[in-house]
C-alpha cells in the first residue's frame, strides 16, 4: 500500500510539473524571444512582421502581421516548422529559413515561438 502511495503521489507531481509546463511557458523564455524577434542582428522579425508590442521598432509589412497566433495555429508545433523554415509552405518565401540555414539556434526559435504565440 505505502508503495502504491509512493507511484501515485511521484506520478501526481509529475503531472503536475508537465501540464504547467505546457500550460504557461515560462517568462524568461518568452522574454528571450523578444528580444530575439527585435534584434536587427539576431532574429529580425521586425523587419518584416509588425506586432503588438510597445517595444516594436521601425516594423515592416513584408509579412502579415503576429496577430491572433493561438487561433491561426492551434498546434504550435507546425508555428514552430513555419519559422523554422518558411519555404516548406512557400518555396518562393523572401521569409529567412532561420531554422535550416542555422541563423537561430533551436533553443532561439523555442523561444521566439513562445514569444509571437502570446499575441
Ligand atoms: C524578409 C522578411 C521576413 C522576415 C525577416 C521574417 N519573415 Fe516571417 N514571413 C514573411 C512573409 C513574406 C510571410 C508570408 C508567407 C510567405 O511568403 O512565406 C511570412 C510568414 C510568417 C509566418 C506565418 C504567418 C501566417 O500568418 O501564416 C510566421 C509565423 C512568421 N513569418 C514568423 C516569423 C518570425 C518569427 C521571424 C523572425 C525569426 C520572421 N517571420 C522573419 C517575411 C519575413
Amino acid at each position: 500500500m505505502r508503495k502504491l502511495t509512493t507511484v501515485l503521489s511521484v506520478a501526481t507531481a509529475a503531472l503536475a510539473l508537465s501540464s504547467s509546463a505546457v500550460a504557461t511557458p515560462p517568462q524568461e523564455l518568452i522574454d528571450e524571444g523578444r528580444a530575439i524577434y527585435h534584434d536587427k542582428t539576431r532574429g529580425n522579425c521586425i523587419s518584416c512582421h509588425n506586432i503588438d508590442d510597445p517595444v516594436a521598432n521601425l516594423p515592416g509589412n513584408q509579412g502579415p502581421m503576429m496577430i491572433a497566433m493561438k487561433q491561426r495555429f492551434p498546434d504550435k508545433r507546425l508555428l514552430r516548422a513555419q519559422v523554422w523554415d518558411a519555404t516548406v509552405a512557400n518555396p518562393l518565401s523572401i521569409m529567412p529559413p532561420v531554422g535550416k540555414h542555422w541563423i537561430l539556434s533551436e533553443d532561439e526559435i523555442d523561444a521566439v515561438v513562445e514569444y509571437i504565440y502570446q499575441y
